[in-house]
Order: structure tokens, then C-alpha cells, then sequence
């Protein structure tokens, strides 16, 4: 038993330790105020906000069979490596965002998250991403995006729900379209123009 609290215990500090290392350096760069106090006085002063529109434009990296890759697959069922869509399959990913399509571009920040394929009938995700930006304009802000992948569409247009920061209340669509995708490696490039409403 004490061995078990003990576990706990230190995997309690290993959390903490992480998120405070993961959480620092986006909260040192950014320019907002994000305690509660400085939260509500954004709200009371809405009524006077005006609305702005904010294009993006970045490639994503999606590296599931690299050496250090960028996404893990973290569960599937028994059935899943028989369809031929994966369906099942389920991984967590922490995905460069650049600002070229070249994967030692700038990088501005990273999709966090997860995807899962949930469609038998065609190659089709749900993503579930957070759109952390660490450098330029947006440090310290995010985007919440959720939506279906079917990527071998031109075209996949994906709602943009919410966000933090300068992202406040935002809302708006990524539209994501394939750059190149390694049939073997199972490695993609994914171009992003995002356009959101914020304040
Ligand atoms: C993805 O893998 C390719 C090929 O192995 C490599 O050139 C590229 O740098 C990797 N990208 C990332 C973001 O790790
Ligand atoms: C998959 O798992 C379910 C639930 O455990 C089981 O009923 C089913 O027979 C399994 N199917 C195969 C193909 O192994
Ligand atoms: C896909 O990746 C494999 C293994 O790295 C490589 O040999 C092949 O040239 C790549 N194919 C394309 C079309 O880039």
C-alpha cells in the first residue's frame, strides 16, 4: 500500500514538474494578461470590442513513422488492422507548425492533440487540436479546432470553436489541404489557411 501512495505521489510531481515546464515558456511570452481578474475586465469591456479578422497561413508536420515522430499511435481496436480505413486507430500528436512547407522552416507552433479514424467506408479523421502559437504575433494564444478529416479530399474545411489569448472567444474555419503525403511512410505535410473572428 505504501509503495502505491508513494507511486502516486511522485507521479503527482512528475505532472507537475512537466506542465510547469510546458506552461512556462508560452506564458512568458505573451504579452496578455491571463489572470481571472484581467479575464473578467476583457468580458465588461466586449460590449466595445471591436471585431477583427485574422488570416493564417502555415504547414503542419505529421510524422508517424519517423525516428522522433511527431504523432504516436496510442490505441486501436482488434478489428482496426484489418480495415482498410484503420478505423480505430487513435493517436495523440504534437505536430510543428511552420511557416514554409520545408520541415526545417520557421516554426510559430504546434497541434496538439488527438486524432482518431472514425469512418469504414473512406480515410476520414476526427481531429481534436489544440493550435498552440509559441513565436510571432500569437505567442502565448490558441486556437481550439474540431472536425472531419477525409484527407484524401482537395479540401477539408474545419471549424474553429474557440481559443485563448488574443483568441478570446474566436470562431471561424481552417480549410487544410494535403502537401505531400508518403504513401509508405505514412508521413504528411498539410497546408493551413485558417480565418478567424476575434476581438
Ligand atoms: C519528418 O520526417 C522526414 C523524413 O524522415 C524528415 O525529413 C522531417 O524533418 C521530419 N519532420 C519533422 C517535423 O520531424
Ligand atoms: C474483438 O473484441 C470483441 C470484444 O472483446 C470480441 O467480441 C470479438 O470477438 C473480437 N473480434 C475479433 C475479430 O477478434
Ligand atoms: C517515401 O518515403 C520513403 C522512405 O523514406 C522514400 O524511400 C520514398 O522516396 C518516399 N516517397 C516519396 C514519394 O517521397
Amino acid at each position: 500500500m505504501k509503495t502505491k501512495k508513494m507511486t502516486a505521489v511522485v507521479a503527482m510531481l512528475w505532472w507537475a514538474v512537466m506542465l510547469g515546464g510546458v506552461a512556462m515558456p508560452l506564458a512568458r511570452g505573451s504579452s496578455i494578461d491571463q489572470s481571472p481578474q484581467a479575464v473578467e475586465k476583457w468580458f465588461e469591456e466586449l460590449p466595445h470590442a471591436k471585431e477583427k479578422l485574422t488570416k493564417l497561413h502555415f504547414y503542419l508536420h505529421d510524422n508517424i513513422t519517423a525516428q522522433n515522430p511527431t504523432a504516436i499511435q496510442v490505441a486501436q481496436a482488434n478489428i482496426t488492422s484489418k480495415s482498410p480505413t484503420m478505423f480505430g486507430a487513435t493517436f495523440a500528436l504534437e505536430d510543428p507548425l511552420t511557416l514554409g512547407p520545408d520541415p526545417s522552416s520557421k516554426i510559430i507552433g504546434y497541434a496538439q492533440g488527438i486524432y482518431s479514424s472514425v469512418s469504414k467506408e473512406e480515410t476520414s479523421l476526427i481531429l481534436i487540436l489544440n493550435l498552440v502559437f509559441t513565436h510571432g504575433k500569437f505567442e502565448g494564444s490558441t486556437l481550439s479546432l474540431l472536425g472531419i478529416d477525409p484527407i484524401l479530399h482537395q479540401y477539408r474545411e474545419l471549424p474553429i470553436l474557440g481559443g485563448t489569448g488574443v483568441f478570446r472567444l474566436a470562431r471561424g474555419i481552417a480549410t487544410a489541404q494535403t502537401y505531400t503525403f508518403n504513401a509508405t511512410t505514412l508521413n504528411a505535410i498539410v497546408e493551413y489557411h485558417v480565418l478567424v473572428i476575434h476581438y
